[in-house]
């Protein structure tokens, strides 16, 4: 049986601080964010918004485009990072917030769970209900996998400028108009690391932002080493002598912390997939330099990044590299297309890679290409840390869906906020009654219980 994305929509708060009024701020060159990371416009909360209420409005608008009931739904997944309980999981308010709309009980056959691995999960969620429905459990209804965060780091820390909030919805069924998966070629790498991590207790993650990077590389050219041979091992794909996997893939979403990490991970893995080709030694000679290696063979992460001689290199090399017209055109047509909306929005965790898609099927679409049958190839990765690669081919029918993307209509009205105004709400000064706008036909939090017997216990309502 085959599975998919049928539909696919957004949630973006109304908030959002932009890269000339933070770069001013902090004493930094606004160019450095805008063109050095690709961070135009970062999303934030209002002070009466939390995770759960970004996933349940997603879920909200998704159903009502598709005139979906809550008994067309069979399983409703929340993938996050930046759960708030540590017991109760998110897809239970959600479902709270949804039955204000549908009626008390109205999902109660709804099955799911939050899943967690820092922002790989909604990938692991997506893999998990796709096998779902490919096993014949569905029973005719379809799944809604939400990927909800909030991205927010200390203030004055590098992180800060690659902040987000939102969420991303996608509904999975065995006849989707947008993207069937590939089967039996998803691969994955795991490994037990500190680059990222968010100890109980604590708003913001730790982080080591350059070993973070570096690890992600590492771990999705691993996964994406599995993925080939699974793919070739399958049948699925034949790689002729002198082509590599990505030739294969007609577009590539990676995770986007920051719209230009999409950049790096496709410079990086191009590098690695073209070194064995004959094309390799023009590249070369184009560039006008060898390709650097580090001094300890070992090549841990820590000797890489301490051998800073072979940094300064390399650096220069993936620069040299990303001008050559044979990297342009990769880049142009593969990827960066789904790079548009992660300028506008930021971060948005376990949502990035969705996002980016989303943002590649209107933007490409808009090009006036003809999308169908085109092979997608995610590159996803989650700190801690694992990745995933795997792939899926776009439906006859997508355009149904994409020929009404509308990313600004999507993202609706926004508040660009004062200094104050963010600083207020990143140090949670303003109460949940304070909020910022006053939005209309959308879930809200309303109330977070203080009392012994029911601290923590949440409240929301939709606003008519
Ligand atoms: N004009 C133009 N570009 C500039 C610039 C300027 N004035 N100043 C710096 N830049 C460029 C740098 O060259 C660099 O680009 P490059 O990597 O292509 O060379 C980019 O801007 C970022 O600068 P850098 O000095 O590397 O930033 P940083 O170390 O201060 O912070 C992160 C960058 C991503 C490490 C930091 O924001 C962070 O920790 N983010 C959160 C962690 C994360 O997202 N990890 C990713 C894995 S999920």
């Amino acid at each position: 049986m085959t599975a998919g994305i049928d539909d696919i929509a957004i949630y973006i708060p109304r908030l959002y601080i932009d890269a000339i009024d933070f770069a001013k701020a902090r004493g930094l060159d606004p160019v450095k964010l805008q063109k050095g990371l690709g961070v135009s416009q970062m999303a934030i909360v209002d002070a009466n918004q939390d995770p759960a209420c970004l996933a349940a409005n997603a879920c909200l608008k998704i159903m009502q485009r598709n005139k979906l009931s809550p008994e067309d739904i069979g399983r409703l997944y929340v993938s996050t990072e930046s759960a708030f309980d540590e017991s109760k999981a998110m897809n239970s308010y959600v479902i709270g917030m949804l039955e204000q709309v549908y009626g008390q009980g109205a999902f109660e056959h709804c099955g799911g769970i939050e899943t967690k691995f820092a922002c790989v999960s909604g990938s692991y969620a997506l893999y998990d209900n796709t096998n779902w429905i490919r096993a014949g459990e569905a029973d005719d209804k379809a799944a809604l996998v939400v990927v909800s965060d909030i991205a927010k780091y200390d203030m004055g820390s590098s992180g800060e400028m690659t902040q987000g909030a939102g969420a991303v919805v996608m509904l999975l069924n065995d006849k989707p108009r947008l993207l069937e998966f590939d089967p039996k070629v998803t691969a994955t790498s795991i490994i037990d690391e500190y680059d990222f991590y968010r100890p109980f207790g604590k708003e913001t993650p730790i982080v080591h932002g350059q070993y973070s990077n570096l690890l992600y590389l590492i771990q999705v050219r691993k996964a994406l080493d599995a993925y080939k041979k699974k793919v070739v091992s399958t049948g699925l794909i034949k790689i002729e002598p002198g082509e590599t996997i990505l030739d294969h893939m007609d577009y590539i979403n990676m995770h986007l912390p920051y719209s230009n990490m999409g950049k790096k991970a496709l410079a990086y893995m191009v590098r690695h997939e073209w070194r064995q080709l004959p094309r390799w030694k023009r590249i070369l000679q184009e560039i006008g330099m060898d390709e650097p290696v580090p001094k300890d063979p070992r090549g841990t992460i820590e000797s890489v990044l301490g051998d800073a001689e072979f940094m300064a290199k390399d650096h220069e090399f993936t620069k040299l590299f990303s001008k050559t017209q044979e990297f342009q055109e990769v880049y142009e047509s593969k990827l960066a297309s789904s790079l548009i909306a992660s300028t506008m929005i930021g971060n948005l965790y376990t949502a990035s890679l969705y996002l980016g898609f989303r943002s590649s099927l209107e933007f490409e679409y808009q090009k006036g290409i003809d999308l169908e049958g085109k092979r997608v190839g995610f590159g996803s990765y989650g700190s801690g840390a694992s990745a995933m690669v795997f792939s899926g081919v776009i439906q006859p029918e997508y355009k149904q869906v994409v020929k009404d993307m509308n990313l600004e209509v999507e993202i609706g009205e926004r508040k660009r906020l004062t200094w104050d105004e963010y600083e207020n709400l990143h140090e949670n000064k303003l109460s949940i009654d304070e909020s910022m706008v006053h939005t209309k036909k959308e879930f809200v939090l309303i109330d977070v219980k203080t009392e012994t017997e029911s601290r923590g216990e949440r409240r929301y309502v939709f606003n008519e």
